[in-house]
This record gives C-alpha cells, sequence and structure tokens, in this order.
C-alpha cells in the first residue's frame, strides 16, 4: 500500500489520452449523450449498479465527479472494500447517510456533543418522520452504550473528536459492540480526515467528511461524502438518487486540487496548533485547552492509539481571573461575559469571526453550548473554539496576546 503522502497525490490521476495534461478536466454537465438508444439501457444498468465510468445524467457522475469519488474511496476507505458519494455540503452527506441507514421507528443513538446542525437534522426531520433519537455522553463507554440499546436501536452515531468539546471516543471497542449487537456505526471524520485517522480500521460502519474542510482547505468549497461499507452502498445510492443529491464539476475539481496538498497542509496546522495550544496552556486567564493531543486531555490515551496526529482546531476555556473583570460562566448569553469575549474576538489581525474551518486562515469563534447539550450541561467557563490556519504560530500568538489584553482593557 502506498504511503499516506503519496496517496492524495497519486489517485484519481486518469489522465486524458490526447493532451496529457496533469489534471482532472473539469466537466460541466448536466445531459449525457448516448450513441445509441441500446447504449442508454446498457449505461442505465451499469449506473444502477454502481459502476462510476457509466453516467446517464450529470447527477448520476461526470469524470470530474467520479475521479473524487475513486479517490476517497482509496483514502477514506483504504484497505477496505468501500463506495463513496458525494454531497453539496457536509452536513447534507450527513442527513442523506441517515436517511438511506433509517427508517421509521428506529432508534438512533448519538454523541451529546455532536455538530450542532446534525444534532438539528435528528430532532427535526428524522424525530417528524418516525425515528427516535437518544443522546449519550461523550465519554460513554462500549458497556453504557450497550446497555443503552434497545431491540429497535439500528444506529450508533459517533464523533471523535466531538464538537467543541472535543472528547476522544473509544470507537474500535464501540464499533466491536455495535457490530455483536447487529447496530450500525456512523462517525463523522471531520476533525481528524483521513490524514490524521482511519476509522475503517477502528471498524465501523460509515464515515462521513465534510470536505468542505481540510480536504479543500481554502474556504472557497462547500462539499461533502459519505464513505460506507459495500454492503450499505446499494441503500445509499438509492437515497442519493432520490433526492437527487449531487455536486458539480466545479466543485468536485476545486476538492481534488486542495486534496493534492492536503497532507502537507495538515502537518502545518498540527504543529501551529500544537505550539499555540501549548502557550494557552500557560497563559495566565486560561483554566484549560482542550486538544486532545496535550497530555491533559482527559483521553489522550485513546488519541495515541488511535490517532496518526491531530489538526488545527481545538478549545480553550476562561478561568476564574476572568469573573473579576464581571464576566459570569453562562458565556456569550451573560452581557458583561459577552462584551468581553467580543473584545477577545473583534478586531484580531489573523483570527477571523466565521463558521467553518479546516481553510487556511486562522478562526475564533465563543461557543454557546446551551443550545448544544442535552445529556449534561457545560458548566465550565465561556468555551471559545479556535482554528489555526497556514500564519506563523508566533503571529497567531502574539494575536491572541492582544485579545487578551483588550478583555484586560474593558473590565
Ligand atoms: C464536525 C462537523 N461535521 C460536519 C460539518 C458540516 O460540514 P459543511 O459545513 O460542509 O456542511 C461541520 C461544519 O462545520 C463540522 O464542524
Amino acid at each position: 500500500m502506498l504511503k499516506p503522502d503519496t496517496l492524495p497525490i497519486d489517485v484519481a490521476r486518469v489522465l486524458d489520452s490526447d493532451t496529457r495534461v496533469a489534471n482532472i478536466p473539469v466537466y460541466r454537465a448536466s445531459t449525457v449523450l448516448f450513441a445509441s438508444l441500446d447504449e442508454a439501457v446498457q449505461k442505465a444498468q451499469a449506473v444502477a449498479r454502481g459502476d462510476k465510468g457509466a453516467s446517464t445524467y450529470a447527477t448520476a457522475s461526470t469524470p470530474t465527479t467520479a475521479a473524487l469519488m475513486d479517490a476517497l474511496e482509496q483514502i477514506e476507505g483504504a484497505g477496505h472494500a468501500t463506495r463513496a458519494c458525494l454531497a453539496p455540503s457536509g452536513l447534507s452527506a450527513i442527513a442523506t447517510l441517515l436517511m438511506a441507514l433509517l427508517k421509521p421507528g428506529d432508534d438512533l443513538l448519538v454523541i451529546d456533543s455532536v455538530y450542532g446542525p446534525t444534532r438539528n437534522f435528528c430532532q427535526s426531520v428524522l424525530a417528524q418522520w418516525g425515528v427516535s433519537t437518544r443522546f449519550y455522553r461523550p465519554d460513554a463507554s462500549a458497556e453504557a452504550l450497550e446497555a443503552m440499546l434497545l431491540p429497535n436501536t439500528r444506529l450508533i452515531y459517533l464523533e471523535s473528536p466531538a464538537s467543541y468539546t472535543f472528547e476522544i471516543q473509544d470507537v474500535p471497542a464501540i464499533a466491536a459492540m455495535a457490530k455483536k449487537r447487529g447496530v450500525l456505526t456512523v462517525i463523522d471524520n471531520a476533525w481528524a480526515s483521513p490524514m490524521m485517522a482511519n476509522p475503517f480500521d477502528w471498524g465501523v460502519d460509515a464515515s462521513v467528511l465534510p470536505l468542505t474542510k481540510y480536504w479543500s482547505g481554502h474556504s472557497d468549497v462547500l462539499m461533502g461524502a459519505s464513505v460506507v461499507r459495500e454492503a450499505l452502498w446499494p441503500a445509499l445510492w438509492k437515497t442519493q438518487r432520490d433526492f437527487g443529491v449531487c455536486v458539480g464539476g466545479d466543485d468536485a475539481y476545486l476538492v481534488l486540487r486542495g486534496l493534492r496538498t492536503a497532507a502537507v497542509r495538515m502537518r502545518q496546522h498540527e504543529q501551529s496548533a500544537l505550539s499555540v495550544a501549548r502557550w494557552l496552556e500557560q497563559r495566565p486567564g486560561v483554566a484549560r485547552v482542550i486538544h486532545p493531543a496535550l497530555d491533559a486531555h482527559p483521553q489522550h490515551a485513546l488519541f495515541k492509539r488511535d490517532f496518526k496526529g491531530s489538526s488545527g482546531l481545538f478549545g480553550f476555556v476562561l478561568d476564574r481571573s476572568f469573573w473579576s473583570l464581571g464576566a459570569s460562566a453562562n458565556g456569550p448569553e451573560d452581557p458583561q461575559t459577552a462584551r468581553l469575549l467580543a473584545a477577545m474576538c473583534e478586531g484580531r489581525r489573523h483570527f477571523g469571526m466565521g463558521y467553518s474551518w479546516g481553510g487556511y486562515e486562522s478562526l475564533i469563534m465563543p461557543a454557546r453550548l446551551s443550545a448544544l447539550r442535552s445529556v449534561e450541561p457545560w458548566c465550565e467557563g465561556p468555551l471559545l473554539r479556535v482554528h489555526m490556519g497556514l500564519e506563523d504560530p508566533q503571529d497567531l500568538i502574539e494575536d491572541l496576546e492582544a485579545g487578551f489584553q483588550a478583555m484586560a482593557r474593558i473590565a
């Protein structure tokens, strides 16, 4: 098998035999023409079988989208028999996959620190459709989850590290238990991406990847993918086709373009995040830095066992000295705390305020956890989520230091 750094360069390089241009061309398409009516029938059968090379309409595939699906199967599914589907955003990939694998009457277990819009999808669309969702503690062991299973529990949804609070799950143990009990496991592999984690090696049945993040890497494209073991693919492919979930050639090209440099970018995100996280650990005013690669992380041992490395996204919690500035533990909901957080985040030179992450630029946002947790309320101090881009980490440290000083000034 190829080394992880070589794989993103090597995959999906079907060269046009005439031009020999290095990259896959962009195919913009809706209609696909047939040479004969017989060919239309043959191709329809090939599409139904899932032959990526065959297309009857661009919702099925074009050479550009097929190349990206191929890349996903070889990288996210490395060493396993998997199939990939594309969706116009990470959230849309998650929604389509859950619709494909669940049916009315099913019970679904979801990690409490799941990405907020996934929680919303379960509580709105899936609930209306007759699927019940129960949330579980982010640190739940395989045994604890097994005790929660009901006769109609169909799927356990994992996210490791989880959104905002970055808990690491014992995915191999949970996947093994679920398999024994006939329950499916799906993981959101956004944070690590296949550059830093291979969840199919841990035994999951499916993974979702927001390609918006590290694969594309430039904050200029939205896309998601679901990668599933072969046995689940017919159900996923049918749902994709029933809903008309597909992506355009330009966007698929941008993601393939980003993929070529993803491994080196990830290493820089990792190094910068570790430098800034270690600085924050020493900075007065910070109660806790939540980064799975730090020794102090509660599940650091699991992280070291299962992950190849870390990414650029982590959090830090402001400490009691912050209270002396008039803040409270309620986070951005409390007016004085909101003012202090605004002083920290607004006017930074390098850290933009905005959602998403995984691009070349650094970002900072306070977390509003009150709406995002139902099993156990958040009772530590205000939490900030930061993404380290590709700037020099020293510049990022100076920018955050300016934020701490701005907070001190407005007390
Ligand atoms: C953990 C996680 N999963 C999924 C998504 C959804 O990705 P997209 O923004 O492409 O819809 C996000 C987006 O921020 C995310 O943080």
